[in-house]
C-alpha cells in the first residue's frame, strides 16, 4: 500500500505567499458577516494573508498550527493552497462541501478531481492580470502561470466573473 504523508507531499514550490492585491480583488464577492477560514497556513509564519484579509475588513480564523485535513472552521474557506497535492485537497473540500474561494492555477478547472465537487456550485473569478506571488520577502517579478479564483457555493451573480 502506498500512502504519502503530508510532510512527504510538501514541496518547496508550495511556499509562495499571496500579495494583498490578490485578496483586494475578491473582497466584493465575499458576503458580509461571514467568518473566513484561511485554511492553508500550516507551518507558514511568513504569509501575511490573514493580516491582509483582516485589514480588508474580514473576520478571519486560521493558524500555522492547524492542518487543513483535520479541521473545519469558519463559514467560507478563502486561501491560496499548496499546488502539489491538489487532488487530496479537493477530496477534502468535497467532503466538507462548504463554500470556498481558492486561488489556483487556471488549468485546475480541467482536472478530473474538480468533478468531486457538485458542478452546479462551481464558479470562477478571473483576474485581468497575472498575480505575482511572494517568496520570502520578495514578490516574484515574472510568475510563469495564470491563476484564477475557483469559487464554490459562493452564489455569485455570474458563473465566470472577469475582473
Ligand atoms: C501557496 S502557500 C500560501 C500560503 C498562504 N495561504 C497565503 O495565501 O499566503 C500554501 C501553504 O499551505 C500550507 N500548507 C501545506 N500543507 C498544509 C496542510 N496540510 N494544512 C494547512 N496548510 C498547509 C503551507 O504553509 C504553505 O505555505
Amino acid at each position: 500500500m502506498c500512502s504519502l504523508s503530508i510532510k512527504q507531499d510538501f514541496k518547496n514550490d508550495d511556499q509562495y505567499n499571496t500579495p494583498k492585491e490578490a485578496w483586494e480583488m475578491i473582497i466584493p464577492y465575499i458576503p458580509k458577516n461571514v467568518t473566513i477560514w484561511e485554511a492553508f497556513m500550516m507551518g507558514n509564519t511568513s504569509s501575511k494573508s490573514m493580516d491582509y484579509l483582516s485589514e480588508l475588513g474580514c473576520e478571519v480564523v486560521g493558524s500555522p498550527e492547524l492542518d487543513f485535513f483535520e479541521n473545519d472552521l469558519g463559514d467560507v474557506i478563502v486561501s491560496n493552497p499548496p499546488y502539489s497535492f491538489k487532488k487530496k485537497i479537493f477530496k477534502r473540500l468535497a467532503e466538507l462541501d462548504k463554500p470556498f474561494i481558492l486561488l489556483l492555477p487556471i488549468s485546475t478547472i480541467s482536472k478530473q478531481f474538480v468533478k468531486l465537487l457538485k458542478r452546479e456550485f462551481i464558479q470562477m473569478i478571473i483576474p485581468d492580470k497575472r498575480i505575482q506571488f511572494i517568496k520570502g520577502e520578495d514578490p516574484l517579478k515574472r510568475c510563469w502561470f495564470d491563476t484564477c479564483f475557483l469559487c464554490y457555493k459562493m452564489n455569485l451573480e455570474k458563473d465566470i466573473t472577469f475582473i
